[in-house]
């Protein structure tokens, strides 16, 4: 045992080192590729060492190589942070080492699990009677709502998808919009629909699906149809009209899913609620833990009102007709047979923040994603693309030469923010939205402080200068 302890505190002290580091340190990784191959790469040992060295040397070879996602000026992707207690209960997690697929592997785990499940769709304002799996992403909680989609329409056509499987089925199409996120298209490819049933629907100046065009197409055929909305797409956080939609799908029989993959979490606030009216019409949510709930990676959330078809579509009973069993095993409802107990951080996260904590967690990230976006928006040569309706802004720089056409200021765009990364303040990716060239804001850090965001805007006009 001495040398695992040995091994943990080495683990500790860097984890606290690093921790520390966060306020003074470039929040982008600035090693090469080959520098960071230099070190790594190597022949794989014959004999091997000592644990605590292992641990140092890791910790070594990683310097430079690691981006300050857990800081508060960590605005690219949306790549939230972890609380405190989160990041605990992950260690946890790992040292418990439990096989949460049964009940019978981890009994602790399993009800921990099953409690952090219930107090999302609480939390969340979703139907009781919903199902929920932890998985490894919004991503595959997508492939689990679809698969569970998939099951439902076609026994809707009296076509049995765990007997029969795809071949000779009723296609299926999945209606959705124009500005989804790729793992949509990832998690209808994995289930065998082909990108060829995927029909994109335009969407308005608000980035919102048209409604008479979304209409129009359900009504071509009758076909077996998901249809999937977005609670707050990438670029600009834009919000699908829900209580129009969703009645009009269920009108024509279909499965609706929503991609909330940090969007969802707007439902919190009562000041936000409001983007997601008529949301919990929908059939299946799925969202991520890992991104403004901050809990440390992986960690993704579905959520289905049909139990009994989530539970088909998953169980690795051969008699997956039978009653759930009184304990809850995972593996009825998620994708993977051996899994981490992800929901244990999930946890720790909700009774840390509790309701109200969530909510003012949202509330600031929002706040601050304006005054970054207003601040950076009145340094010069720069312009607000989209100001932020939730958590997601866009800025466009400038060329301010003479003649200075749109493909000047992309690349000026790219240039900037190349600079901003590089000067190590703050940390931002880079979007085409509309055919241009912006940065993309996105703050889901629990962290992130109006010191930050004062940080952030002045970091940005150093460079612009
Ligand atoms: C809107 C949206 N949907 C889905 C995903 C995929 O989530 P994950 O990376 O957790 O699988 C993302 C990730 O950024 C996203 O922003």
């Amino acid at each position: 045992m001495n040398q695992t302890y040995e091994a943990l505190d080495v683990a500790f002290n860097g984890a606290k080192k690093w921790l520390s580091g966060l306020e003074d340190r470039s929040v982008s990784a600035t090693a090469t590729l080959e520098s960071l191959r230099e070190k790594i790469h190597g022949e794989l040992p014959d004999r091997g060492m000592d644990s605590t060295a292992v641990v140092e040397r890791l910790i070594d070879v990683s310097k430079g190589g690691l981006h300050g996602s857990a800081s508060g000026r960590f605005f690219a992707w949306v790549i939230g942070g972890a609380t405190p207690s989160a990041l605990a209960a992950d260690w946890l997690t790992s040292t418990w080492d439990q096989n949460a697929a049964l009940y019978a592997c981890g009994p602790a785990v399993s009800v921990i699990e099953e409690t952090a499940g219930e107090w999302i769709k609480d939390l969340l304002h979703l139907p009781e009677e919903c199902s929920f799996a932890f998985t490894t992403g919004c991503q595959l909680a997508h492939f689990t709502c679809l698969a569970s989609a998939r099951a439902a329409v076609l026994k809707a056509k009296r076509w049995n998808i765990n007997e029969d499987g795809l071949v000779g089925s009723p296609a299926i199409r999945v209606l959705t919009s124009e500005h989804r996120h790729g793992s949509v298209d990832r998690a209808v490819r994995y289930l065998g629909l082909g990108n060829k049933s995927l029909r994109a629907i335009p969407t308005d100046s608000e980035g919102r699906i048209e409604i008479s065009n979304f209409e129009a197409v359900l009504s071509e055929s009758d076909q077996p149809t998901i249809v999937v909305l977005n609670a707050a797409d990438l670029n600009i956080g834009a919000f699908d009209a829900f209580d129009e939609l969703i009645p009009i799908a269920k009108q024509h029989g279909a499965w609706v899913h929503i991609d909330g993959a940090f969007g969802l979490f707007a439902r919190v606030s009562e000041k936000l609620r409001h983007h997601t009216k008529g949301i919990e019409l929908a059939d299946s949510w799925a969202t991520d833990g890992h991104k403004w709930l901050n809990v440390p990676f992986d960690c993704g959330i579905a959520i289905i009102r049909d139990r009994q078809a989530h539970r088909e579509a998953m169980t690795i009973s051969a008699s997956y007709i039978a009653a759930e069993s009184q304990a809850r095993d995972q593996i009825d409802w998620n994708p993977e047979w051996s899994r981490r107990a992800r929901g244990v951080p999930v946890y720790a996260a909700l009774q840390e923040l509790g309701r109200e904590g969530v909510a003012a967690m949202i509330e600031r990230c929002v706040q601050h994603c304006h005054e970054i976006v207003l601040g950076i928006g009145k340094l010069p040569n720069t312009k607000i693309l989209w100001e932020p309706q939730l958590n997601q802004g866009l800025i466009r720089f400038f060329d301010a030469s003479p003649n200075a056409t749109e493909t000047d200021h992309n690349r000026r765009t790219d240039e900037v923010i190349a600079e901003i990364n590089k000067e190590g303040t703050a940390f931002f990716s880079s979007t085409t939205w509309r055919g241009l060239r912006a940065m993309r804001v996105s703050v889901v850090n629990w962290r992130t402080s109006a010191n930050d965001v004062h940080r952030t805007v002045e970091s940005v006009r150093k460079v612009l200068r």
